[in-house]
């Protein structure tokens, strides 16, 4: 190639609080497609990632680890790195936000934003949770609506009535990492004035050619169209994260550093390789390309531009954003068993068939993917195993003493014809239009296959008269193969691989989709893929629903939530001695009266009895799950020594146990028949 163009991809940084699950790797597998793609186009062409490490979370989740929270980033980046090499992503970099490349370039960005005045101070008052000593971000609070007085509803939203609102405002708050009532307290905060670059922004993401149509539009019609609100940057002690140099005390919100981990991991792939940062970050030609889910949108495509902006850097080239990924229609669910951890896909299937169906579904719109597990096994089985691998399955054996023919033989045209193709699949593989690319190519295997049954190779074998015509029939039907198995590189590296095993010619360059092999050896067929079972598909569903139903409950499920962060591998919780579980007092409890509550949209009132005439009442939140009839009469297992609590209904005199995320996914603990109630629970 002439001019290799210069590219630089990165997809989000994953955060490195929960592992990698078949929802991630829609994008990491459509980059990876895309990069493999420019990398066999003869592009120079670099993917880097990192873990996004720093915020409340994570360190709520070392703490509840009892590690450090280097401890813990460190455990969960190996984890994520095994993952991904699993499904053949590969990085020509993995870094992570919590390292020196990072905090020197944040230091750079933010004397940048100093020096062009762009930074201001303001004090925020904001609720605090005294027991752990930190601020809650909005979604570590929950109560009720001011707006309509529903009850557990987010600190920023409510899933009921729709409002939104600042978490001050909600009612009865209580911190979900403590369970506690916060204090209110103020801390200053510093601001970014992001106002002050509107035209800058308007110019660069309504230019055209940039953002996906969509995005531009969403912009324009939900932020661009009024003043920008200053970005609150930084975060008051304790954080982890990085302390901002001329702010002691203070530290850079993690949505500042996260973006900059881009960079961070390009400088370490530099150091590593000679290369030079500059010509990565600063050189206009160079093509910068981020790829993320809708829900980052955001920050990617006002912040960063304008971070990008500020500091002199150059702009992405596009940000291609995707939509969210459901399984059989629906929202991933732990209780479906459709929230699969790559781990445990890993287990039962192969992960080539992952990649060749998401790039048979992916195209270049801000759309969901539906993984449909039927159409998963067929698309596989018939287009991939029946289609493609059978070409070179079912005619390599006969040319195995031989090799290929030494000229081209006559093919009526198809090889040229699937060369001609070569220039519209690599569109539609630039424009991210996968489906489209998948579509051709196996338009390519329809052609050859009727080739090959017309021409019965397993017939001309026992002619001793037709040998000649076998081995031409054989030398165009695997170099047809070939051709596909070139085009497919990008999803199937595998396949390609073991085309080279098979015809000796590694598949490096685009281009060898043009010109047919002759006159070499062929090697023993080996398998390259087998076809998808049923039952491997229902056992990796079985095994995700396992794994959930394992996972611990939460310290108060009268309170549960709904999974506004996902439960998976949820750590531990500090380790306590004997003495201190058995001040928690359980006991065996039966229901003798289950009542729906006005207005309570979550909360069901239970009268529990603790056998004799002792009863108490309870407050619920597991109406989503279960009908008050369907409970008359069951056993229970309640926590009977909690201080009452006061609710807007009454008061709630305890609390019963029971596992899952909250809404309908609430499973109430049960015991076996023959336990009395009153019995305490050791
Ligand atoms: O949404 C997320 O998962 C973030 N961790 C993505 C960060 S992308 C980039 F800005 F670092
Ligand atoms: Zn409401």
């Amino acid at each position: 190639m002439a001019n290799p163009r210069k590219i630089l991809v990165t997809s989000a940084l994953p955060y490195a609080n929960g592992p990698i699950h078949i929802g991630h790797l829609v994008e990491y597998i459509q980059t990876d497609i895309w990069v493999k793609f420019q990398k066999l186009r003869g592009n120079k062409c670099i993917y880097l990632c990192a873990d996004d490490t720093h915020g409340t979370a994570i360190m709520m989740s070392a703490q509840r680890k009892g590690c450090s929270e280097e401890e813990w980033i460190a455990a969960v980046s190996e984890e994520h790195q095994r993952d991904f090499a699993g499904f053949g992503i590969e990085f020509d970099n993995y870094g992570s936000t919590n390292s020196p490349e990072n905090y020197e370039l944040c230091k750079l960005f933010w004397q940048s934003f100093r020096n062009a005045g762009l930074v201001r101070k303001e004090a925020v008052t904001q609720l605090f949770d005294d027991e752990k000593g930190i601020f809650l971000a909005d979604r570590f609070v929950r109560g009720t609506c001011p707006k309509c007085a529903a009850d557990d509803q987010y600190g920023d939203s409510c899933d009921q009535c729709g409002a939104t609102y600042s978490a001050r405002e909600i009612i009865n708050p209580v911190s979900t990492l403590s369970d506690t009532t916060p204090s209110v307290k103020t801390a200053d905060h510093l601001f970014i004035q992001i106002e002050k670059l509107h035209d800058f922004l308007d110019q660069w993401t309504q230019s055209g050619e940039h953002l996906q149509s969509e995005i531009a539009n969403y912009l324009k019609g939900h932020f661009l169209n009024e003043p920008l609100r200053d970005w609150d940057v930084s975060r008051p002690e304790p954080y982890f994260g990085f302390e901002i140099p001329d702010a002691p005390g203070h530290f850079w919100f993690v949505w500042f550093d996260a973006p900059i981990g881009y960079m961070a991991s390009t400088k370490q792939y530099c150091d590593r390789t000679g290369e030079d940062f500059e010509s990565w970050w600063k050189d206009p030609s160079t093509e910068i390309y981020h790829f993320i889910g809708k829900d980052i949108t955001y920050f990617h495509t006002l912040f960063w531009p304008a971070m990008l902006k500020v500091a002199e850097f150059t702009l992405p080239k596009k940000i291609h954003i995707h939509g969210f990924l459901t399984v059989d229609g629906r929202k991933m669910s732990k209780r479906d068993g459709t929230f699969v951890k790559a781990e445990t896909f890993l287990k039962h299937l192969n992960p080539a068939a992952l990649r060749y169906y998401y790039a048979s579904k992916l195209n270049n719109r801000v759309e969901d993917l539906d993984l449909n597990l039927k159409e998963f096994t067929t698309k596989v089985n018939t287009d991939l195993v029946g289609k493609v691998v059978n070409l070179a399955s079912r005619t390599a054996k006969f040319v195995q003493q031989t090799g290929l023919s030494p000229e081209y033989p006559e093919d009526g045209g198809l090889f040229q014809k699937a060369a001609e193709a070569g220039d519209a699949i690599a569109a539609a593989y630039e424009a991210c239009d996968f489906n489209r690319a998948i579509r051709l190519i196996i338009e390519l295997a329809d052609q050859a296959n009727p080739y090959v049954e017309s021409h019965q190779p397993w017939n001309l074998r026992k002619d001793p008269e037709r040998q000649q015509e076998l081995q031409d029939v054989c030398t165009v039907a695997l170099n047809l193969f070939r051709q596909i198995a070139i085009y497919l590189q990008p999803v199937l590296p595998e396949i390609a691989e073991k085309t080279n095993s098979l015809l000796g010619d590694p598949i490096v360059k685009w281009e060898q989709a043009a010109s047919p092999l002759t006159g070499t050896p062929v090697k023993q067929f080996e398998h390259m893929m087998k076809r998808i079972e049923e039952k491997d598909v229902n056992n990796m569903i079985e095994e995700s629903k396992d794994e959930n139903e394992t996972v611990e409950a939460e310290e108060n499920t009268t309170q549960s939530t709904d999974s506004a962060q996902p439960l998976i591998d949820e750590p531990l919780a500090d380790e306590i001695t004997f003495e201190e579980f058995a001040k928690v007092d359980l006991r065996v409890a039966r229901v003798v009266k289950a009542e729906h509550v006005e207005e309570a949209n979550k909360l069901l009132k239970l009268t529990l009895s603790l056998g004799g005439d002792e009863t108490r009442q309870v407050f619920a939140g597991i109406k989503k799950a279960y009908n008050p009839e369907d409970l008359d009469g069951r056993l229970v297992v309640m926590v009977a020594n909690l201080a009452p609590r006061k609710m807007r209904f009454g008061i709630s005199e305890g609390m019963i146990t029971a596992a899952g995320p909250g809404g309908e996914e609430v499973f109430m603990l049960a015991i076996d028949e023959g336990a009395q109630p009153g019995q305490r629970v050791h």
